[in-house]
């Protein structure tokens, strides 16, 4: 990011904190509980949003080398993500094209050839059909169009987008707009990933994204996690499209103050979240990421998986070590060996807060939303990413926009 963006990022945060407001949409909504247990709009959020939408299935570091593969199953269509021989990132229906079955059944590895289980009828990473075992009994089958089916797939800035409509065009510089630079500003392509956990819980996918969407919460629910590093009640929030950003600080931003603003990295002091909709956070910091994917269960709109992946950019953070790079006071000391050893423990912490406290909130609106008894809920002033969501979706499937309390 800009380091005069981040200047002015800190400014205004710390504005906030010293004057004791938070941001201000200047209206509230009113929410209609329908749209997290509704059949018929889950359907319709199904086919727009999962099977016919560009889909963020990673970053560059899941296929960190020539023959790297990685399977994905949670929007719908089965994906192979594969890097070729060339280096080349490329996506097909995990599927073969004899009797459909899976060519790959782990999640991730390195192989140059996938071979059907079922009857042994084997693909290259490239998405070639190489060989039919028995040809001469199964009878001829033109090779140069019976490959794995390939979907749109591009790696841009080190991230992994797939759309799963073969037809489709997928073009991520106009899909991010104004994000697409500021996104390509951080490290994310030399990032390795460190560490994945699912959450699977009952509570509809648009409230496990609302979860994201406001700090209003973070001293009240996480008074014991969260609420001791950051202070809430304060945000810094910015539509870019149907994504946006938001930023809210951290007890760093003391240390902040006592450096000239050449000095100020927002990474120090805040939580940087990238919501690209409809069901992506991406937390950036100078040298790791948190992607959180959220997927509804499409048999159930009450049910959502979430996938939370970590990743880290070792080489990158020593050598800022190593030339001391914008060095910190000593009570903002940064360790990135601290930070390396802790990246297992912090994924803990995260996928704990996220699954013991907010979806644990989640799942009891779900309760009180299926019980059909309370119609609406209210959306505040200070939680404008709420509004910019929920706006956005029901805009995109034609309904009417949220109403003014
Ligand atoms: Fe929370």
């Amino acid at each position: 990011m800009q380091h005069d963006l981040q200047v002015a990022i800190i400014k205004e945060l710390m504005t906030q904190l010293d004057e004791g407001k938070n941001v201000d949409a200047g209206v509230q909504y009113k929410m209609p509980t329908s749209s997290y247990v509704c059949p018929a709009t889950a359907a319709r959020e199904q086919q727009e949003f999962f099977l016919n939408h560009p889909q963020l299935i990673g970053l560059s570091g899941d296929l960190p080398k020539p023959g790297s593969f990685l399977t994905i199953d949670d929007f719908g269509v089965p994906i192979l993500a594969t890097r070729d021989k060339t280096g080349q990132f490329r996506a097909f229906l995990n599927a073969c094209r004899h009797r459909s079955v899976k060519v790959a059944q782990e999640e991730r590895g390195t192989k140059h050839v996938f071979t059907c289980p079922f009857h042994h009828w084997s693909y290259a990473n490239s998405g070639e059909l190489m060989t039919i075992p028995n040809n001469d009994h199964f009878g001829a089958i033109d090779k140069s169009c019976n490959g794995l089916i390939a979907l749109p797939a591009v790696e841009q800035s080190g991230m992994l987008w797939v759309h799963p409509n073969p037809d489709a065009q997928l073009d991520v510089s106009e899909l991010l707009g104004g994000l697409a630079a500021e996104l390509a500003s951080f490290s994310m392509p030399s990032q390795i990933a460190v560490g994945q956990t699912t959450i699977n819980k009952a509570l509809n996918w648009k409230l496990a994204n609302d979860t994201f969407g406001e700090t209003y919460h973070f001293g009240k629910l996480h008074k014991d996690t969260l609420g001791r590093l950051y202070y809430g009640n304060n945000l810094h929030f910015a539509e870019f499209g149907r994504h946006h950003r938001f930023v809210t600080a951290n007890h760093g931003m003391e240390a902040m103050r006592s450096l000239p603003e050449a000095q100020w990295d927002i990474a120090r002091c805040t939580f940087v979240l990238y919501h690209l909709f409809p069901n992506v956070q991406l937390i950036t910091s100078r040298f790791s990421t948190t992607l959180i994917r959220i997927y509804p269960d499409k048999d159930n709109p009450g049910r959502s998986t979430t996938q939370i992946s970590f990743y880290f950019a070792p080489e990158l953070a020593e050598e800022a070590n190593d030339v001391g790079d914008a060095p910190a006071p000593k009570a903002d000391a940064y360790s990135f060996q601290q930070e390396r050893a802790s990246l297992s423990a912090s994924l803990e912490v995260f996928k704990s807060t996220v699954e013991n406290e907010d979806y644990v909130m989640g799942e009891m609106q779900q309760r009180a939303a299926e019980s059909g008894l309370l119609k609406e809920i209210i959306f505040g002033r200070n939680e404008p990413a709420l509004h910019h969501f929920h706006n956005n979706y029901r805009e995109a499937l034609g309904q009417p926009l949220l109403e003014k309390l």
